[in-house]
């Protein structure tokens, strides 16, 4: 099971997130079904916090990446613990605004801001933007002075650190959409145009080298790299950065193929980081800046898990059982854009050793649309309850009404109870922006 003690399995044989019976939940929520364990997206945001006040004097702040999971309740729960967030759409800007989260707490990011989310931003006053194209800086610098403002901005940096993890959730090697590279000047000469803007206030850079990494030499390394590129950048120019902004991409477990890093273990990457920054800055003569990590998939990853209810089972002799459940690829796109690994549990037996390997299928019309192809299980029957472990990040975020299916509810769980935290959709919601033109009446 997961590495915290959010999942266990209780004397009924069942399993329990959060305190919370799955077969209880299922009942009484139906599947499928995302359900969160709060106590660990707080004890999470907690660590993070803590570790910077305790080993960086608090100068510095946790933004949670709410692309992993974004709706109401989690921008609540950031502010409630104190933290800021990372967003990168109007929309999720939209939903810290709208339960009061504090702008200066938000910071935005993105390739390709678009004018109404760069207005917004500047309307909201939010505390950073991270610029990512010379058009963004001379656009925001001109928005910024028809409304008599200075806007703080960081620069997303490429430190070219290569990082072992998935070529579509890479994002510090040369090829890349993101950031402007430190080895070829580019940086640099970003920084100067930057620098030139009145209304645009430099306040340091940013990177953020990938996702699901485990290797904490690659962090460590990407911190150095900045430390030098902050030093490189006031020999040349004069400036020195007062914020660095290292990102997000510490892994998580899904399978036993990932390492299972202890609540600690996780301090442990930041301590590395910290320690990293205090050496370079000491070594280089450099201010320690205001430090800033993204952590996203961490936060609430194993904090999430999806409830499923098998259905049809076909066994095809000497090739593979298929058990279909009533979710798929429109809950849960990652295996079939990353072929993702989970593990999965037939939840009403979770005691039970497992017998066979199965597929998890979806329900989609595609043949590609698999939740994976090698779980252990009990042998299922229909009505089964499955949890699929792990998916508290970058499930619910990139859910689709693909072929008009519903997107699953999610309820978050606290001391054993649960509530919605987004509710289920209705066939209204689903043609709710459908547009029937009159010469079609
Ligand atoms: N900061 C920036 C600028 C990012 O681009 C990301 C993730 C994060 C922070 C948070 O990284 P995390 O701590 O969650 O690894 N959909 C993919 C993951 C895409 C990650 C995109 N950026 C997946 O399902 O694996």
């Amino acid at each position: 099971m997961n590495t915290r003690d959010t999942l266990k399995v209780n004397a009924a044989g069942h399993l329990e997130i959060g305190g919370a019976d799955c077969c209880d939940l299922a009942r009484e929520f139906k599947t499928p079904l995302y359900v969160f364990d709060e106590a660990y997206i707080r004890r999470m945001m907690r660590l993070y916090q803590d570790t910077i006040n305790e080993e960086y004097e608090g100068r510095g702040l946790v933004l949670y990446a709410s692309k992993a999971f974004s709706c109401k309740a989690m921008y609540l729960i950031a502010k409630e613990e104190g933290i800021g967030v990372d967003v990168v759409s109007g929309g999720e800007l939209y939903t810290a605004l709208s339960v009061g989260f504090p702008a200066e707490k938000i910071y935005l990011h993105g390739n390709n801001k678009l004018p109404y989310e760069r207005a917004e931003a500047l309307d909201a006053r939010i505390g950073g933007i991270i610029v990512d194209a010379y058009t963004e800086a001379d656009a925001l610098d001109r928005e910024a002075e028809e409304r008599g403002i200075v806007q703080d901005v960081l620069i997303r940096v490429n430190p070219g650190v290569e990082a072992h993890t998935h070529a579509y959730v890479q994002t510090a090697t040369p090829d890349s959409k993101f950031g402007f590279s430190v080895s070829d000047g580019a940086a640099m000469a970003m920084t100067k145009h930057v620098l030139e803007k009145k209304h645009l206030r430099l306040r340091g850079f940013h990177c953020h080298i990938g996702s699901q990494i485990f290797e904490k030499h690659s962090f460590v390394l990407a911190a150095e790299k900045m430390c030098a590129f902050i030093e490189a950048v006031r020999k040349e120019t004069g400036f020195e950065a007062d914020t660095l902004n290292l990102g997000g991409g510490f892994g998580i477990w899904y399978t036993d193929e990932d390492a299972k890093i202890p609540v600690e273990g996780y301090r442990g990457y930041l301590s590395a980081l910290i320690g990293a920054v205090k050496r370079e800055c000491n070594a280089r003569g450099l201010k320690l800046p205001f430090l800033l990590i993204e952590p996203g998939r961490s936060i609430v990853g194993e904090a999430g898990i999806t409830l499923y209810t098998v259905g049809a089972i076909k066994e095809i002799p000497g090739i593979r059982k298929y058990l279909a459940v009533d979710g798929g690829m429109f809950d849960n796109p990652r295996y079939c854009l990353y072929q993702s690994k989970y593990t999965a549990v037939l939840a009403n037996r979770a005691a039970e050793e497992p017998r066979e390997r199965v597929a998890i299928a979806g329900k989609c019309c595609e043949s590609g649309d698999l939740i994976g192809v090698d779980f252990n299980l009990p042998r299922a029957k229909e009505g089964d309850l499955i949890a699929v472990l792990s998916t508290g990040a970058y499930n619910y975020s990139m859910a689709s009404n693909y072929n008009r299916n519903f997107i699953p509810a999610a309820v978050l769980v606290k001391d054993g109870k649960a509530r919605y935290i987004v509710k289920p959709q209705t066939y209204e919601d689903l043609v709710r922006n459908d547009v029937v033109p009159d010469d079609l009446k």
